[in-house]
Formats: structure tokens, C-alpha cells, sequence
């Protein structure tokens, strides 16, 4: 195998930081850069760069992307032959009056990072989308295909954006561009804003998990190491493709699981009853999302493959370790 040079942005966050780590274990050259943003905990952050990638010899590079300055000098000196753009601003319960937090971090700062690395002639440039662009698309499997998109919410609008912009501006240029369509990623060191991680803290803590609708929502949960699987094969077709090229593809095991069911299994498996407190319904919530994976199959020759139950329970087991559990109700209490 060839050791490439990777540039990762949001190297710092959940799927950052375990794409850096499998990037180097595989042996290429990678360049983290992040905000350590306060949308939820900062030392969750930094306890992630610690724990997961300083044993490897890897750092994460403070930055804010939405410096256009700073970031075209970076990706100048450090010349990636592959960039992956993770860096946003996630979750979609973002209040309206915030909601420039979403132009700023993935619009401005995706601009930024795409701009500069069509400057700086990068052959492969992939950006995390998200099954979010589809909105309330019905019960059937989403299709890359499907052509009456209409994202719910301004943060799936920003990504849905950046499917627009990253063609336009690859355009007869030497970069190719690849969205990723990422449905419900979970796992170890994961995002304390999502349901499961929620779940998981409330059982551990004691404290109520606050469900929200009647729990009949389905998500097609997809583990982070499918995850990052995924994108490394999608990384590797990608550089095949001609100049200028540009597609989107989802990565989602194409399974959804309701938030009952997701509440049951941790229920069943923990024996612990009665920590759910119900809420009023969220209307920013898509009620259902399924990936259709035949593209993904197509060309990277993988789809999603851990069932939920082991996903969670693997979740489970890292959350009650020492060092971590005391921490949980803290980066919890520090996100929306
Ligand atoms: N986790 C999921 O279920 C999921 C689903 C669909 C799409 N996505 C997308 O995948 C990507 C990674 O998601 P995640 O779950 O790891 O989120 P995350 O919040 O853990 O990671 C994103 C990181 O980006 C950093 N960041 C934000 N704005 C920045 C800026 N201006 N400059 C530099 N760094 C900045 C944050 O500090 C954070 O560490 C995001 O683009 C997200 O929208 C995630």
C-alpha cells in the first residue's frame, strides 16, 4: 500500500478522530485539524485526541476553518493528496436564533476548505453529508437518486448546499468531490447530543433520558467503524476517477430500528427499567431514514455490517469504563 498524505478536518470530534486512527493504522500520513468547538464539550475533545490518536503519534491542529487565510496556508504547506472534510456544525435541534452557527461552520468554513484545496490542485476532496438532506422522505430506502429532495431542517439545507457547491466549484478543475450521506452514526467516544449516548447516561447515571414524540422514529443507526471503513475503500475509488468528477453516496446499514426498540434492547441488556421521561414532540425530527446502500456496494464493495445490538453494547462497555463514566453526565449536561 502507498502512504498518502490525509487531511482530516474535525479530526477532534466523533467520526474525526476515529477516521484519523484508522487512517495512520493503516499507515498514511494524516493532518487533524480542528475548533474543539463548544457545541458540546471541548474536553471530550481533547480527551478523544489523547485517548485515540496521541498514542499514535498524531495531533490536532487548532484552527477555525472559517479563517479562509489560515486555512489556505495550512493545506499549502502540508499538500494532502486526499482531503476529508468533516468539520461542522452537527445535530439539527440548533435554535432558529443560532441557526448562523450552520452558516458559518458549513458554509462558510466548507467553502473555505474547498476553495483552498481546488487552489492548491488536492486530487480527492470527500465532506461529510448526511441523510438529513432528504427530509421527510417517506418509509422506503433513501436513493442517492431521488431527485425531490427537501431537507426539514437549516442544518440538512447546509449540507444539502454543499452537495450543490462542491460540483460547481470542481468543475473542470483537477479535484474530485465526493459527499457522504452518513445516516445516525453511534459508537465508542460518541456525540453526548444523540439519543444513545443520552440513553446510555441516564441508565448509568440514574437520571431520566427525556423522549421525545412516541418513540416510533426510526433511524438507521450505523456503527462508527462501518463508518470509517466506508470511507477509507470510497476515498480509494474516488482516486481513480477522472478530473473534476463529483457524486454523492450514502453510508447507512440499511436496518432502521425505532427509538423504542433502541430504548428496549438497552433496557433488556442493562435490566434497568424506568428511566425514560416522556416529552413533547420535536418537530425538526425526520420520522424515518433508510439507506439504500446499493451504491455503496457498487463501489466499495462493503455495506454497514455491526447490528445494532453489538454496536450498542460495544457503546456500552466503553461508557462504563473508568476514566469515562464519571464524565458522562458532564458532556451530556454541556450539549443541548
Ligand atoms: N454523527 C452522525 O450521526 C452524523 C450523521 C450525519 C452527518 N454527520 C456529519 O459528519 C461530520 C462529523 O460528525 P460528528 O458526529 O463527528 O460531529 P462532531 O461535532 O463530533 O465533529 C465535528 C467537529 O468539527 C469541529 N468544527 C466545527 N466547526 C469548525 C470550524 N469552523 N473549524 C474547525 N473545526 C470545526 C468541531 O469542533 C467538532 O470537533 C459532520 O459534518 C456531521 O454533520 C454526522
Amino acid at each position: 500500500m502507498i502512504a498518502l498524505r490525509f487531511l482530516v478536518t474535525g479530526a477532534a470530534g466523533f467520526i474525526g478522530s476515529h477516521l484519523s486512527a484508522r487512517l495512520s493504522t493503516l499507515g498514511h500520513q494524516v493532518l487533524g485539524l480542528d475548533n474543539f468547538d463548544a457545541y458540546y464539550s471541548p474536553s471530550l475533545k481533547h480527551l478523544r485526541v489523547r485517548e485515540l490518536l496521541t498514542p499514535l503519534g498524531l495531533s490536532v491542529e487548532q484552527i477555525d476553518l472559517a479563517n479562509l487565510d489560515l486555512t489556505r496556508e495550512l493545506i499549502k504547506d502540508f499538500n494532502p493528496e486526499t482531503v476529508i472534510h468533516l468539520a461542522a456544525q452537527p445535530g439539527v435541534r440548533t435554535p432558529m436564533s443560532q441557526s448562523y452557527k450552520y452558516i458559518r461552520n458549513n458554509l462558510v468554513a466548507f467553502t473555505n476548505v474547498l476553495q483552498s484545496s481546488i487552489e492548491q490542485a488536492v486530487p480527492n476532496f470527500l465532506y461529510a453529508s448526511s441523510s438529513s438532506v432528504y427530509g421527510n422522505a417517506g418509509t422506503r430506502a433513501y436513493s442517492e437518486s431521488d431527485s425531490s429532495i427537501r431537507p426539514l431542517s437549516v442544518y440538512g439545507a447546509t449540507k444539502f448546499a454543499n452537495e450543490i457547491l462542491a460540483p460547481t466549484y470542481a468543475m473542470g478543475t483537477q479535484t474530485k468531490t465526493r459527499g457522504l450521506r452518513f445516516f445516525t452514526v453511534y459508537g465508542p467516544w460518541g456525540r453526548p447530543d444523540m439519543a444513545y449516548f443520552r440513553i446510555i447516561n441516564s441508565v448509568l447515571g440514574g437520571s431520566k433520558f427525556n423522549k421525545f414524540g412516541n418513540g416510533e422514529i426510526k433511524r438507521d443507526f450505523t456503527y462508527v467503524d462501518d463508518i470509517t471503513v466506508a470511507i477509507v475503500k470510497l476515498s480509494e475509488e474516488l482516486s481513480k476517477r477522472e478530473s473534476g468528477f463529483s457524486d454523492v453516496v450514502n453510508i447507512g446499514g440499511g436496518d432502521p430500528h425505532s427509538l423504542n426498540e433502541l430504548i428496549g434492547l438497552i433496557s433488556r441488556e442493562t435490566e434497568i427499567e424506568s428511566f425514560v421521561a416522556q416529552k413533547g414532540q420535536n418537530l425538526n425530527d425526520i420520522n424515518f431514514t433508510c439507506a439504500d446502500v446499493t451504491k455503496l456496494r457498487m463501489l466499495a464493495d462493503c455495506v454497514p455490517s455491526v447490528d445494532l445490538k453489538d454496536g450498542v453494547m460495544m457503546t456500552f462497555k466503553w461508557a462504563t469504563e473508568p476514566g469515562i463514566v464519571e464524565l458522562l453526565d458532564g458532556w451530556v449536561e454541556s450539549s443541548i
